[in-house]
């Protein structure tokens, strides 16, 4: 909190000071306006001393104040704004640290005139209500330049401990009530960095990141273990857990698989779904660009679709990155669901609003890239099941507008990892089903927050994440009464994280690098056809590289990565000894093996390393295998001794005709088919997409069912962001969840050449 000269003196706890509350409400200073749409600065700039204390005194301290029960996390509003009011900021801070420990985060973020300021008795009237959500926040800013206050104190251990999988603000004040009674907190967060949608979906021009991580560390120092880079349902499954020692689990996996409308051209270059846009602009630090690994491009026209708070934080973020930028939102200004200073913050930066419309068809240029839609009016109508007055659109209102970057932020699904990984699991549209107190339909897993809810907001995550951990005492602590559960000593398995520390290389070519890497965890379940995304540093972007091998005895996997890019330049120049920044995985599904009889494997380029686990396991089910490669030349020939052990037939092409054939593979292909005439089963292709498409296209007209593993650009590989969408058999699939191996005939090649370009 900036300090002025003029503090407002402490003063005597006894001393009764009258309160002022007709001063009119205090509003928080703003950022210059020349920087706010230029920079990712924070853009409230937090109470002054003096301000905080005549916000404070506005304050009727009512005998029954409902503000606190209006607080879904029931801070003792009443009390921390009386310590402000005596100028005992260390104390408010403390007050409100018995409850929270994340007042710099909600003081930010939460939607305060929807809870506690809504029922501020000040503003039953014709008066403004306290600003309760800036007071907190200001608490927090004078504790964090000061460090006066005390976290609350932490119960001995008690022996039992608790997975929290997921770290964003469910999870969060999970741990932070659970800690505080003795257990053994873990939590498990499958991006590279923590803090769930905190990190990734806001903006840190509303919630600057050390303020993320300086909350978080006091999670920390109250024992809380954190573990990144480890997804629930692929780095091991629930069950794993409870054999890993832990006695309850906590699924705080949020809502992070985006919706789209489905209407047509939204894969065309420059259509972004929110979560990609923020992710790559927040996580991923895009606004650097043009020194961002993960770049994000926006044209002079964009449009955000929808009405709530990602729909804000995206459109702010076109604006700083140059765009002239308009939100379409298919209902009314009243209507919108983002917080209020958001929407005021979006109109003073110069966003346009354009209310009533929706988009019904995107069109795109010769490159395949978005430049105009079409749009249609609407009109409000009776109330739908959310309760506002439901869009309907007016017949013949057709109109169009040109625009170059899209927006989609018209609101998420409960990401499905750990879902599809956990059958059990009983689920509602995707939604995890709990009972009143969060608990599933397994024994001692409970879940809450926006994996329950669909999209809703931080506090109420944070509501639930309390409620959950309320029900995970309750129940383990009747266990261990009843001497059903006894308490454990020691660590948990699962909760170190792994080296990444590269133990073998070998050179297989100038630019295809073959790296053994410690990963025990992922060579434990990695399956053909998997992959994991890595980072070589941590400020490279996050690529997908498919699973070559795995040695679960030595708990390494096998990578082999071609130095096209900047990042895969990086990782292919990395030695032993050499450490990778983030390891994730094994992720996707597992290629379809089966036995087929006779199965053709096809492979292109680097994408022969990729088809040798592929073929393995293709002969292990029985199958007669016939692997066909090709290569620039015989110097670009790889792995040709171990696929020669996986298969039972291996021929190469090169593009130079220093090799056997003289061709490309599919030219291979059909002369090899033309010696062999027999049945095919099944074939498997990968490689560079034009090569897929031909080698597919060839394999139709033989009438073989064929899957290709695509590789579409990736960001998070988790299902979060959409980026990796793809079309086949006219439907939009995520390769990173739903594939990456589809069915080849059924692909659309056209676009997938388009979104890789
Ligand atoms: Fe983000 Fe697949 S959804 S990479």
């Amino acid at each position: 909190m900036p300090e002025t000269a003029e503090q407002p003196p402490a003063t005597s706890k006894t001393a009764r000071i009258k309160r002022t509350p007709k001063a009119p409400r205090q509003e928080l200073p703003l950022l210059e306006h020349e920087k706010r749409t230029t920079t990712p600065e924070e853009v409230s700039l937090g109470f002054t001393l003096e301000l905080a204390h005549a916000e404070a005194l506005r304050c009727l301290d009512c005998k029954d104040p409902k503000c606190i029960d209006a607080c879904p996390l029931h801070i003792d509003i009443k009390a921390f704004i009386a310590r402000m009011v005596e100028s005992d900021y260390a104390g408010a801070a403390e007050k409100i640290f018995e409850e929270s420990p994340f007042p710099g985060i909600c003081g930010r973020v939460c939607q305060s005139e929807l809870y506690c300021e809504k029922d501020c008795l000040l503003g039953k009237g014709k008066l403004l209500p306290v600003a309760i959500g800036s007071l907190e926040r200001s608490a927090a800013d004078y504790y964090r330049q000061r460090g006066e206050a005390g976290l609350p104190p932490v119960a001995p251990p008690n022996g039992m401990r608790v997975a929290l999988v997921g770290s964003g603000p469910a999870s969060l004040i999970a741990a932070f009530d659970l800690v505080r009674k003795g257990y053994k907190v873990t939590i498990l967060e499958a991006l590279h960095e923590l803090g769930g949608v905190l990190a990734y979906g806001i903006p840190p021009f509303r919630l600057p990141r050390d303020i993320i991580r300086e909350e978080l560390d006091h999670l920390r120092a109250m024992g809380v273990e954190f573990r990144t880079d480890f997804i629930v349902g692929k780095t091991c499954t629930m069950q794993e857990l409870f054999e890993a020692g832990f006695d309850a689990v906590f699924l705080g996996t949020g809502a992070g698989l985006p919706h789209l409308m489905g209407i047509p051209g939204e894969n065309l270059i420059g259509v972004y779904t929110a979560n990609e846009f923020l992710t790559r602009i927040n996580l991923m630090r895009a606004y650097q660009f043009p020194d961002s690994d993960t770049p994000v491009k926006v044209g002079a026209h964009t449009v955000v679709i929808g009405g709530g708070n990602s729909a804000m934080d995206a459109a702010r973020w076109a604006k700083r990155l140059g765009s002239d930028t308009t939100i379409m939102f298919r209902r009314g200004r009243a209507e919108l669901r983002a917080r209020l200073a958001e929407v005021g913050h979006v109109e003073e930066e110069g966003v346009k609003f354009e209310f009533l419309a929706v988009p019904v068809r995107i069109f795109g240029d010769e490159n395949g890239r978005v430049c105009e839609m079409e749009c249609l009016r609407m009109q409000l109508g009776e109330p739908d099941e959310s309760g506002r007055p439901s869009p309907v659109p007016m017949p013949g209102s057709e109109y169009r507008v040109p625009v170059d970057t899209i927006v989609m932020a018209i609101g998420q699904s409960p990401n499905p990892t750990v879902q599809r990984a956990t059958p059990q699991l009983v689920t509602n549209r995707g939604k995890v089903t709990i009972d009143g107190g969060g608990k599933t339909s397994m024994e001692r897993v409970y879940a809450g927050g926006d994996v329950v809810r669909g999209g809703s907001t931080v506090i109420l995550a944070m509501r639930d994440g309390r409620a959950a951990a309320e029900a995970i005492d309750q129940a383990l602590t009747a266990e261990r009464e009843t001497g059903l559960r006894p308490g454990r000593d020691g660590q948990p398995a699962i909760g170190a994280a792994p080296s990444n520390r590269i133990v073998a290389k070998r050179r297989l070519t100038p630019e295809i690098s073959w790296l053994e890497v410690e990963a025990p965890e992922i060579a434990r379940h990695w399956k053909p056809g998997q992959f994991v995304i890595l980072r070589p540093t941590a400020e490279s972007e996050r690529i997908p590289l498919t699973l070559v091998d795995g040695d679960p005895e030595r708990g390494t996997i096998v990578l082999v990565v071609q130095a096209l890019g900047k990042t895969s330049r990086i990782t292919a120049s990395l030695e032993p000894g050499d450490k990778l920044a983030d390891l994730l995985g094994p992720l996707g599904l597992p290629a379809a093996i089966h036995n087929a009889g006779h199965v053709l494997c096809v492979a292109g380029g680097v994408g022969t390393a990729e088809l040798l686990p592929v073929a393995q396991a293709f002969r292990a089910a029985g199958n007669h295998v016939t692997v066909l490669c090709g290569a620039r030349s015989t110097a670009h020939i790889i792995l040709d001794e171990e696929l020669r052990a996986a298969a039972d037939e291996v021929l190469w092409s090169t593009d130079d005709g220093s090799g056997a054939f003289h061709g490309n593979v599919v030219e291979l292909m059909r002369a090899w088919r033309g010696t062999h005439p027999e049945p095919l089963g099944a074939a498997h292709v990968i490689g560079p997409i034009p090569m897929m498409r031909a080698a597919a296209a060839l394999t139709k007209e033989w009438g073989v069912p064929t899957f290709a593993s695509l590789n579409p650009i990736m960001v998070d590989g988790t299902g979060m962001c959409g980026g990796c969408r793809v079309t086949v058999g006219g439907k939009v699939r995520f390769a990173c969840v739903d594939g990456p191996e589809f069915d080849a005939h059924q692909v659309d090649f056209d676009e997938l050449t388009r979104r890789t370009r």
